[in-house]
C-alpha cells in the first residue's frame, strides 16, 4: 500500500555537509552558523534584523513581551489557528480574544477585529494561514487607529508575499517556525524579524537568559534559554540556499497547480483561494469537504495521510473553554470541513494522481451530503 504523508522533511548531501562542518569546527552551541542563518533570513525576508530561537512558540513569546503585552491585556487572534498562537498570549497572563476568519483566505477578518477592540486591547496577531497572507493593509490601518501592536504569526507564511512584500516582514515584529513539517526546517526552530533596532536588541537578550551581551553573567532582564544551536542553524543554512528555496517553491507551486487543475469542478470540494495581492508558498493545500472525518479516515485506510489544520476553533479546545468568545460562524464551518492534501518538495505526479483518485472515490462515497461551499 502507498504511504503518502501530508508533509515530508527533505534533506540531501547539503544538509550532511553543513552538519559535518559543525562537528569539524567543534562549535555546537549558538555561534557562527546561527549568525549566518540570521543574516541570510533577514536579507531574504527584506528586514534589517532577524533573531534565531529554539521554536516558533518561543519567538511568539518573545515578540509579545517586547511589544509590551502584560497581565490582563487583550490580544486579538484568529479563532482558527495553531494552539501556539493562543498559548503565547497566555504566557503573558493576557487574554486571547478570538476573531472570526475571512471566508475566502481563512485568515483573520479585519471587520471582526474592529468589533472586538476594547480599552484593554493591546495587540493583534494575524496568522498567515497555510501560507496565505492576512490582509495587512486593513489590519495595520486598524492597529494605527487604535494604537495597537501587530505581531505577524508567519509560522506558515515564510516565502509567501503580500502586495509584493515578503511575509514575515509585517507588523512591529514577525515570527516564523522552522519545525520539521514546515517548508524550510531546522527540525525545531523559530525566528523573529523586525526593523526596530531596540526590539532586535531586546529579543537577543531575552532569548539568552536576559544577559547583557557585553557583560557575561550580568542580567538586566529576566530571560529564557530560547537559543538555537549551530547544529540546527547548519540544517537551516542547507535548507535555505538560494538554489534550494527556488527549487522547493517551484515544486510546491507545480504541485498546488496540479491539484487545482485536476480538482476544478469536482462536486463536493471547495479549493483554496489565492488573492491576486498574494503569492502563495503552499505550505498547506487546504480544501473544504463535507463529512470530513469520514473522508480523512477513508484516505488514511488507502495510505493517504491528509491533514486537518485545524479541527476546532481555539475557544472549543478544553484548555480555552473558560474564555468568553463571540460567534465565529466561518471558523466553525472551516474547522469542521478543512482537509489539507499532501504537498511537499518533490511530491510525484503519480502520488498526486493517487491522492486525487482516492479523494474522488471518497467524495462519491459520501456524496449524499451537500457541498461544503461557504457563501
Ligand atoms: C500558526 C502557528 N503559530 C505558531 C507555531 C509554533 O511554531 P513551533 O512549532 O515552531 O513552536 C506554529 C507551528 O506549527 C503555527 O502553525
Amino acid at each position: 500500500m502507498r504511504d503518502i504523508p501530508w508533509s515530508k522533511f527533505y534533506y540531501d548531501e547539503d544538509e550532511k555537509k553543513q552538519v559535518l562542518e559543525v562537528f569539524e569546527t567543534g562549535w555546537f552551541s549558538s555561534g557562527p552558523k546561527v549568525e549566518e542563518f540570521e543574516k541570510r533570513m533577514a536579507e531574504y525576508v527584506g528586514v534589517k534584523y532577524a533573531v534565531a530561537v529554539s521554536t516558533g512558540t518561543a519567538a511568539l513569546d518573545i515578540a509579545l513581551k517586547i511589544v509590551g503585552v502584560k497581565r490582563d491585556d487583550e490580544v486579538i487572534i484568529p479563532a482558527m489557528t495553531y494552539i501556539a498562537t493562543a498559548n503565547a498570549v497566555c504566557y503573558q497572563d493576557a487574554t486571547p480574544v478570538f476573531a472570526d476568519i475571512d471566508p475566502k483566505t481563512y485568515t483573520i477578518c479585519p471587520k471582526e477585529i474592529e468589533k472586538l477592540i476594547t480599552p484593554r486591547t493591546r495587540c493583534i496577531i494575524p496568522v498567515d494561514y497555510a501560507g496565505h497572507a492576512a490582509d495587512y493593509d486593513a489590519i495595520n490601518a486598524i492597529a494605527r487607529k487604535h494604537k495597537l501592536a501587530v505581531v505577524e504569526d508567519g509560522a506558515p507564511g515564510l516565502c509567501g508575499s503580500y502586495k509584493g512584500k515578503k511575509l514575515c516582514s509585517f507588523g512591529d515584529i514577525a515570527i516564523t517556525s522552522f519545525h520539521v513539517a514546515k517548508i524550510f526546517s531546522t527540525i525545531e526552530g523559530g525566528m523573529l524579524f523586525t526593523n526596530n533596532e531596540d526590539y532586535y536588541k531586546k529579543a537577543r537578550i531575552i532569548r539568552w537568559q536576559g544577559e547583557d551581551p557585553k557583560k557575561k553573567y550580568y542580567h538586566p532582564l529576566v530571560g529564557f534559554n530560547y537559543r538555537m544551536t549551530d547544529l540546527h542553524a547548519a540544517i537551516g543554512l542547507a535548507q535555505t540556499s538560494a538554489k534550494r528555496i527556488a527549487a522547493v517553491l517551484e515544486s510546491r507551486r507545480t504541485g498546488a497547480e496540479y491539484y487545482l487543475k485536476r480538482l476544478a469542478g469536482v462536486p463536493g470540494i471547495t479549493l483554496p483561494y489565492v488573492s491576486p495581492d498574494c503569492e502563495h508558498p503552499w505550505f498547506l493545500f487546504p480544501t473544504l469537504v463535507n463529512n470530513r472525518d469520514a473522508i480523512q479516515q477513508f484516505l488514511l485506510e488507502k495510505g493517504v495521510k491528509a491533514n486537518v489544520s485545524w479541527p476546532l476553533p481555539v475557544y472549543k479546545q478544553e484548555a480555552y473553554e473558560k474564555y468568553q468568545h463571540y460567534d465565529c460562524p466561518v471558523t466553525e464551518k472551516v474547522t469542521s470541513s478543512v482537509l489539507c492534501l499532501p504537498l511537499y518538495f518533490k511530491i510525484t505526479k503519480d502520488d498526486q494522481d493517487y491522492v486525487i483518485e482516492t479523494l474522488q472515490a471518497a467524495l462519491e462515497k459520501f456524496a449524499h451530503l451537500k457541498t461544503a461551499k461557504i457563501s
